[in-house]
């Protein structure tokens, strides 16, 4: 399985910080010539595909397009709404080698995730999240892992997928538990 990026060039929005960073480290890693595209970049580059030549589109969507979690209702629907837009466009970019598919990250290890919790929470969901099966909270690097992967050839079958990096939260319904 060749995860090999050498000759691709790969456009990384939101790439100053956070999972949007650590994408464009491991693609640079696999070969990939990366394009960082963010708001405090003193430049912006653009990139094409080559339509001959096929292409992959990855979305960057998260485990709230399936469920609620607190009052983001228009967080939620952004990234439901996404995960549609992902589909749809996996089906009409086919005809032209066009790879289409999100990534849906859990609770990952960013500013988005501290910022939002106490010390003391951030403490506990790093090292014993209870709501999560593996017990921790994802790192950016693993959610890249999984963009480089349907970014390669390794991928090449897959399209209009969503790819969900949780540690298993989703997979969880936590009901026994509860009732302790
Ligand atoms: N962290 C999680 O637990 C988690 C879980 C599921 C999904 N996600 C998704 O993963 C993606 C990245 O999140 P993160 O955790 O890496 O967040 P983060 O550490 O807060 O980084 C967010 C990045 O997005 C950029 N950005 C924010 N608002 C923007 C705007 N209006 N225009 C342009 N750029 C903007 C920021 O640019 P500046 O540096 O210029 O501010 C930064 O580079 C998001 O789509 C998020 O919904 C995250």
């Amino acid at each position: 399985m060749s995860l090999d990026l050498s000759g691709r060039t790969v456009v990384v929005t939101g790439a100053a910080r956070g999972i949007g960073r650590s994408i464009a480290d491991r693609l640079a890693a696999a070969g990939a010539k990366v394009v960082l595209w963010g708001r405090r970049q003193s430049a912006v580059a653009e990139a094409a595909l080559d339509r001959g030549g096929g292409g992959v589109i990855l979305q960057n969507a998260s485990i709230a397009a399936g469920g609620v979690d607190g009052p983001y209702t228009h967080y939620s629907a952004s990234k439901a709404g996404l995960l549609a837009v992902m589909r749809s466009m996996a089906v009409e970019l086919a005809p032209f080698g066009i790879r289409v598919n999100a990534v849906s990250p859990g609770y990952t290890r960013t500013q988005m995730t501290t910022q939002n919790v106490t010390t003391e929470q951030a403490v506990s969901m790093s090292t014993s999240f209870a709501r999560v099966p593996l017990r921790r909270l994802v790192e950016p690097s693993e959610v890249a892992d999984a963009f480089v992967f349907l970014a390669s050839d390794a991928a090449s079958a897959i399209t209009g997928t969503n790819l969900v990096v949780d540690g298993g939260l989703t997979a969880n319904l936590y009901i026994m538990e509860t009732l302790a």
